[in-house]
């Protein structure tokens, strides 16, 4: 109710507006010349149980990883590996979160929305919200606001799905418990990834680009070790093995620099602007596109 008032009061459809969740996936080049919303719409909510799952209503303002370890103190099976991801709930929906072998849309049944040209609400099963590799249907459609996300976990017979990287082997000794694998994946991601908080950053800033059987050919004869995983429609090739091989770690233009830990995360290093950041993509996509002919394309939103 307050968002349709908001959406009336501001008249925000005759302006330049945004709306945002934590913000930690977003690079702005300059200030932003229009309206911020940001949601704070809380509230967990059980909608169904019985012995075998349980649906969870969570408000789009919702921290994401409160709603992981609150999941998992509960018992409740399928966003463990999802842990530690910043941002909110509303955007998790939006983005499609992913790590460690499992997505965002694994565990979410529906979406709600509230349309803001039509000044509708309207729920959006799962089997429509286009899911794909870090985007859905909500990202094409930014007049759409997600209010709230309909997850469903399990309570029982859980197949934990350990073998992305090197998380089989930091479980190992361990005994296999939901808190555990939270744990681990979060010793992970901390050993790996700097949190937003103490060093500016996008996590990811790029996609994994998939290519052509013939492209990942031709860079195999070159490089015999490359990395690849086969997936549908070609190769994945890591961004961050390409980026590497272009020297790329731990290199700064500016304050804008590659993390030294992760090369596909690009940090602020203290006082570099939004602009000197699109800098380093741009010299970091060149590179990539000399030495292999791969584009690489954003995977955080740049905001213009
Ligand atoms: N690699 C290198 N050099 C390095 C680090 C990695 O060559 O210094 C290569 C290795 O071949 C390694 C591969 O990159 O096996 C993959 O690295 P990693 O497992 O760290 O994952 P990623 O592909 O770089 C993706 C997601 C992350 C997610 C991790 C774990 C994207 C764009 N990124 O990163 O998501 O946490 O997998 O699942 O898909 C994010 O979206 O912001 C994000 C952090």
């Amino acid at each position: 109710d307050e968002l349709k008032q908001i959406l009336q009061q501001e008249n925000l459809s005759d302006k330049k507006w945004l709306h945002i969740g934590g913000g930690s996936n977003l690079l702005f080049t300059g200030d932003y010349e229009g309206v911020i919303l940001h949601s704070a719409i809380k509230g967990t909510e059980i909608v169904y149980e019985d012995d075998e799952a349980v649906q969870v209503r969570v408000g789009a303002g919702e921290v994401w990883d409160d709603f992981v370890a609150y999941a998992v103190n509960q018992g409740w099976y399928g966003a463990e590996n999802l842990s530690l991801i910043p941002g909110e709930v509303g955007a998790s929906a939006v983005q499609n979160i992913g790590a460690y072998g499992v997505e965002a849309c694994d565990v979410i049944l529906s979406v709600e929305v509230f349309d803001t040209q039509k000044g509708t609400f309207f729920e959006m099963p799962k089997s429509l919200c286009e899911f794909e590799y870090r985007g859905s249907i909500f990202k094409k459609n930014p007049h759409w606001i997600v209010v709230s996300v309909l997850f469903e976990l399990t309570k029982k017979e859980h197949v934990y799905r350990l073998d992305y990287g090197n998380v089989r082997e930091q479980m190992h000794g361990k005994e296999l418990s939901l808190d555990n694998v939270r744990q681990t994946i979060i010793e992970i991601r901390k050993s790996k990834l700097p949190l937003p908080s103490e060093m500016g950053s996008a996590g990811s800033f790029f996609k994994n680009p998939v290519v052509q059987e013939s492209v990942y050919d031709d860079i195999k004869l070159r490089y015999e070790d490359v990395p690849f995983y086969r997936v549908e429609g070609g190769v994945k090739i890591p961004a961050a093995w390409l980026i590497s091989q272009c020297g790329w770690k731990g290199k700064s233009v500016g304050m804008a620099g590659v993390y030294e830990k992760q090369p596909l995360i690009l940090v602020n290093r203290g006082g570099a602007t939004g602009a000197e950041v699109l800098n380093l993509m741009e010299e970091i996509q060149e590179s990539v596109r000399t030495e292999f002919g791969i584009l690489l394309s954003p995977e955080v939103c740049i905001i213009r």
